[in-house]
């Protein structure tokens, strides 16, 4: 299962995240948390301690790891959705798996990858796009089931949808103030990509009374709400060094983080693996056409494996979807 926190920045979303992954941690035994935010504060909020290796910067190093023992990509390049194959390598979230071992931060129960900001060669001549890359990559070969519990905190804004990421996750949770410029995020990523309204749902942050409930539910429809979270002095005592006081922050997010999962769990029970493929050879094939083939001199579809399932790929590793429910 999936999730990611979006919104406009200064939103909530790693606030937000950051308590959901905790809310989570109390009480399952392993989380994924994933910072794919350029400003990359979930380390922080979590406080996780430990060095966070940046996804974004080991591209090459990621997908060699991907291909595992494939021969249908030969020694042409993989990009950031090039479609699993017969031989590749999987990620499972599980505590133990070998590429979360090697990749994530663990501190507890809690496993955090970091696609991580830019560095001074970037400057004038990068795109976020291109460290997500890395990210897109691990989605696509990663193998969670119902009982996994990943969670990713995003960058500002509707930028996903112009990736591959877009359709990555289970449930998207836009984090809304109860401002018109923070709601209008939500109304342009719906605009934008309506095929992804079914999983695209709101909370409200930093919401005062039941006026302010009441004028998000009213730009966004009362039916995409999943509960507001107070303007909160708790947080503020906690950020000027009060630690306790996370715990009563803590109590005035749960009504609402219960109504997230209740919802996830629904939701990605029925997480269709073929048409996720379908997006993701569609997604493959543009990004060849439009810029990859001619970048690398090289055709990168031809000759790929086409046999290729997740429902196999899972049977292989003798995991089902929906072999555990949350309880
Ligand atoms: N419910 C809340 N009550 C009060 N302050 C909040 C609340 N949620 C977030 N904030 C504050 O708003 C600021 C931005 O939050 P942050 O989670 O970093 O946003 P984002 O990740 O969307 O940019 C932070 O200073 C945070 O403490
Ligand atoms: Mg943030």
């Amino acid at each position: 299962m999936r999730i990611a926190f979006l919104g406009k920045g200064g939103a909530g979303k790693t606030t937000t995240s950051s308590g959901f992954i905790q809310y989570l941690a109390k009480r399952f035994p392993f989380v994924v948390a994933v910072d794919a935010d350029l400003n990359a504060h979930l380390q922080s909020a979590l406080n996780l301690k430990g060095e966070t290796k940046q996804l974004g910067l080991h591209f090459d190093e990621v997908t060699d790891y991907l291909k595992g023992s494939r021969t249908d990509v030969g020694d042409r390049p993989m990009i950031g959705t090039t479609p699993p194959g017969v031989g590749s390598n999987f990620i499972t979230a599980k505590a133990n798996d070998p590429f979360i071992e090697k990749y994530a931060l663990k501190d507890g129960n809690i496993a955090l990858l970091t696609v991580g900001t830019y560095q001074q060669e970037d400057v004038g001549g990068s795109c976020y796009h291109e460290k997500l890359k890395s990210l897109a990559g691990i989605f696509h070969h990663m193998l969670d089931t119902q009982s996994d519990l990943v969670v990713a905190d995003t960058t500002a804004g509707t930028d996903n949808v112009a990736t591959s990421l877009s359709f990555a996750y289970d449930i998207n949770v836009f984090v809304l103030e109860p401002t018109e410029k923070s709601t209008q995020v939500f109304l342009d990523f719906e605009e934008i990509a309506p095929q992804f309204a079914d999983r695209t749902y709101v909370v409200g942050n930093k919401v005062d009374g039941e006026e302010d409930a009441e004028y998000i539910k009213e730009r966004v429809g009362a039916d995409k709400y999943l509960g507001s979270i107070p303007f909160s002095r708790n947080l503020k005592r906690f950020e000027q060094g009060e630690e306790e006081a996370i715990l009563d922050f803590q109590k005035e997010q749960e009504a609402t983080f219960d109504n997230i999962l209740a919802l996830w769990t629904e939701k990605a029970s029925k997480r269709d693996w073929a048409t996720y493929l379908e997006r993701l050879r569609k997604a493959f094939s543009w990004d060849c056409e439009r810029w990859y083939s001619d970048y690398y001199k090289a055709d990168l579809l031809s000759g790929m494996d086409k046999s290729f399932t997740y429902e196999q790929a899972l049977k292989d590793k003798g995991l089902t979807v929906k072999e555990t429910a949350l309880v």
